[in-house]
């Protein structure tokens, strides 16, 4: 049972994360995707709540299962037997921080990194970006799960009332 974790903040998940998801569903027995919590950090939706959109959102997939984790994502994976985790790569950008991150999970844990391209339109795309897109009330219909961009959009809405 080859396993492999997708892990990111997911604050909230978009069609990029989604694409990435999908495909390393396609080439492992099982993926976990796995929620960060870091509690300095401000987020829009609880860890809860990330949860549940990805939930809804993964639900097609068979294989695929959701959790969170605190710390570090090595202990995460090994906890849960997690052979690689999955990065999706949208451009030359990410990869520097990327292979820094894989190179110190491998030295931590032995654990794998495997890069995946996103795809070409999803390559723009970005959760911190679809959150201020959509709160100064631009369409982000096309970058999100249905299910999210109404979630998203209750919750801006919240933040202004
Ligand atoms: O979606 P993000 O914010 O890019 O996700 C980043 C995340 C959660 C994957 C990354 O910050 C992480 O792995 N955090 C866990 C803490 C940890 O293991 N740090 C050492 C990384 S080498």
């Amino acid at each position: 049972m080859r396993r492999a974790a997708c892990p990111g903040s997911f604050d909230p998940v978009t069609n990029g994360h989604l694409d990435i998801i999908s495909r390393a569903a396609a080439i492992f027995d099982e993926v976990v995707v796995a929620v960060g919590i870091n509690a300095s950090k401000n987020r829009l939706f609880t860890a809860d709540e990330r949860m549940q959109m990805l939930r809804e959102v993964v639900a097609p997939y068979d294989n695929v299962s959701v959790d969170c984790f605190e710390g570090l994502l090595t202990d995460f994976c090994r906890r849960r037997g997690v052979l690689a985790i999955v990065k999706g790569l949208r451009a030359v950008s990410d990869f520097d921080y990327e292979l820094q991150m894989a190179q110190m999970n491998s030295t931590l844990a032995g654990i794998e990194t495997v890069f995946v391209p996103t795809s070409p339109e999803y390559s723009f795309l970005a959760s911190s970006l679809v959150k201020e897109v959509a709160g100064f009330g631009g369409d982000v219909s096309s970058l999100v799960p249905a299910s999210v961009l109404t979630r998203l959009q209750d919750r801006l809405g919240e933040e202004r009332s």
